[in-house]
């Protein structure tokens, strides 16, 4: 995590963003959503920037929705993989909605067979929550993720639960 800056997104950041959704989805957002979910919540909108090259290297998109966050995206260039960025940022935005916001918990969709994401998610505290059949356009299932805020006590999720 050396020379990587975690930061707010910015309206000039919006091309590299662009680049690095379309290198790891097949499907990525398009540009005027990005500018639509970051006018929205800016602070849900984080960008890893390599200060040696100014360079964004990856984005992590959040959003409040009722009384928990729901990431929306999240990604890392190929070459800056595996050195602790979506960690880091993943950590960042938890911060905010966590700490900051006090919500109940984080949720997430993410697609059955990326098995890197959902090792990633694993492992920083994220559970199976239940599967959403035929969720993405191509007909892959997603499974819905569910982190509970570790900061207080939580007895009931049921609204949660119902939106989907
Ligand atoms: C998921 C993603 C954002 C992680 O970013 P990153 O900067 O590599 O994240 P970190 O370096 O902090 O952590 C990587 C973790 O991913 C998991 N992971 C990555 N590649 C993996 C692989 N081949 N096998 C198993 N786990 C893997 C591991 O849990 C790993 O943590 P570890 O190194 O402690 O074991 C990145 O892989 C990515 O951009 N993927 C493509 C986009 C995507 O699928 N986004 C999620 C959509 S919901």
């Amino acid at each position: 995590m050396e020379h990587i800056k975690i930061r707010r997104m910015r309206y000039e950041d919006i091309p590299q963003v662009v680049a690095i959704e379309k290198d790891s989805f097949k499907k990525p957002y398009p540009p005027t959503l990005i500018m639509q979910i970051l006018s929205y919540f800016p602070e849900g909108f984080l960008v890893a920037e390599d200060v040696r090259s100014n360079k964004v290297v990856g984005y992590i998109m959040g959003l409040i929705e009722w009384n928990h966050g729901h990431i929306i995206s999240i990604a890392t260039s190929r070459e800056y993989r595996r050195r602790g960025i979506g960690t880091a940022l993943l950590k960042e935005l938890e911060d905010i909605l966590f700490k900051k916001y006090n919500l109940n918990c984080i949720v997430l969709e993410v697609r059955f067979n990326n098995r890197e994401a959902r090792m990633f998610y694993y492992r920083r505290g994220y559970m199976d929550k239940r599967l959403l059949p035929r969720y993405y356009e191509d007909n892959t299932d997603a499974i819905l993720m569910i982190k509970k805020n570790p900061y207080r006590e939580i007895t009931d999720t049921s609204v949660i639960v119902n939106l989907w």
